[in-house]
């Protein structure tokens, strides 16, 4: 097949982790049969350098475009102080709203080779873990009304308000049974349904879909209690689904349990636009220029456009084998615990793709 890729390789070490995702799907795409058309598209820090706006025209025609959208990682130093409607965090909110991609998926997954960089007990780390938190980006108490105001006798006062409506929740709680189903069919809902209201519209909307999914084990969760469940026993998890702010937390409590940040990779989805794929690290501005950033995250993010907008299993599977493969033959980057000199960014990427 051919695939349309918007590339968006941004700032600091994002070309330099795209650079080694564009190997790899050029690998797969010899292997399995696939070409590419690649669409360079201008987005960030070094958009605003080039054209005066983070975010120029044409950008979004140019993701609409492409069948899915790498994202390596925007903004830096250099750009802090710009007023916030010029940073270039702006657009990265601006295409994710414009391509109304409303799930965010966030895999945290123990990589066997990898069990000393968790930081759980040896004999939880040693069960390993392959978890998926799927978290509504597009809605919640992110985006309610917000207002801050002067009382008469309690000094100031704000307010954020948190709202969803049964139509999205329940898109993504489809989205959650769907990928349990390509999983271990099991979805745990996270909410906190014993005080807020917008939880138990949430658990009542998640319990009619359980119902048409008899083949996926469901149960509800309270959000206090899964914070403590994944640092007890994270392998009890398959498919976690829960709304903007408590998915924010949860995923970076998830993340920490696998590691390095360096190897964690997402996928951003809506409907009948292109899924954005991008590791959950930034720009690293402290490592950029000197071939160390780890393009694992990057990597693996090719691997879940795959599977999420090619719904190419093996493709996939084939580039996560690869990334076990280094790992377990002991290939670090510096950012990753090991003996030894730890490899550059270029040949981390030169020997995943001598894997596939
Ligand atoms: P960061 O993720 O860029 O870096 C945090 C720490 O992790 C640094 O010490 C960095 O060297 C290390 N690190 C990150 N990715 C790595 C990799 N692939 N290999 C090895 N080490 C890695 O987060 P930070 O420092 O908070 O943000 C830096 C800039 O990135 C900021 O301007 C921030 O706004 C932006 N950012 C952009 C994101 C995006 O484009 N989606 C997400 C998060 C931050
Ligand atoms: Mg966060």
């Amino acid at each position: 097949m051919n695939f349309k890729i918007a590339l968006i390789r941004g700032d600091g070490i994002g070309p330099e982790v795209v650079e080694e995702a564009v190997g790899v799907l050029e690998t797969v795409g010899a292997r399995f049969g696939h070409s590419y058309e690649w669409i360079d598209v201008l987005m960030g820090g070094c958009a605003y350098d080039a054209k005066g706006t983070p975010y120029p025209e044409g950008t979004k025609e140019a993701c609409q475009r492409a069948d899915a959208v790498l994202l390596g990682a925007v903004g830096g130093p250099k750009w802090d102080n710009l007023p916030p409607a010029l940073r270039p965090e702006k657009a990265l909110l601006a295409i994710r709203s414009d391509l109304g991609l409303y799930a965010n998926l966030r895999p945290a997954a123990l990589r066997p080779a990898l069990k000393a960089a968790c930081p759980l007990r040896s004999d939880i780390a040693d069960k390993g873990f392959d978890l998926m938190l799927l978290r509504e980006l597009t809605g919640g108490i992110y985006f309610g009304e917000r207002k801050r105001y002067q009382t008469e006798d309690r000094g100031e006062e704000a307010s954020d308000l948190m709202k969803y409506s049964e139509m999205e929740i329940e898109r993504i709680g489809r989205r959650a049974f769907e990928l349990a189903r390509l999983r271990r069919k099991k979805v745990v809902s996270v909410d906190k349904a014993n005080v807020l209201e917008t939880s138990r519209l949430w658990r009542a909307v998640m319990h009619r879909l359980a119902a048409e999914y008899p083949d996926v084990a469901y149960s509800d969760m309270l959000v206090d209690n899964c914070a403590m469940q994944l640092v007890r026993d994270p392998s009890f998890f398959d498919v976690l689904v829960t709304e903007n702010m408590f998915g924010d937390i949860l995923s970076d409590e998830a993340s920490m349990l696998t590691g390095s940040i360096g190897l964690l990779p997402s996928a951003s989805i809506g409907d009948r636009t292109p899924g954005l794929y991008e590791p959950i690290h930034g720009s690293a501005p402290d490592i950029a220029g000197q071939d160390k950033a780890n393009p694992v995250a990057a990597i693996l993010s090719a691997a879940m456009m795959f599977r999420y907008s090619f719904r190419l299993a093996g493709e996939a599977a084939a580039i996560e084998k690869a990334v076990d493969l280094a790992l377990s033959s002991g290939c670090r980057t510096a950012d990753m615990a090991g003996s030894g000199a730890p490899l550059g960014t270029r040949e981390m990427g030169k020997i995943i793709r001598g894997n596939i």
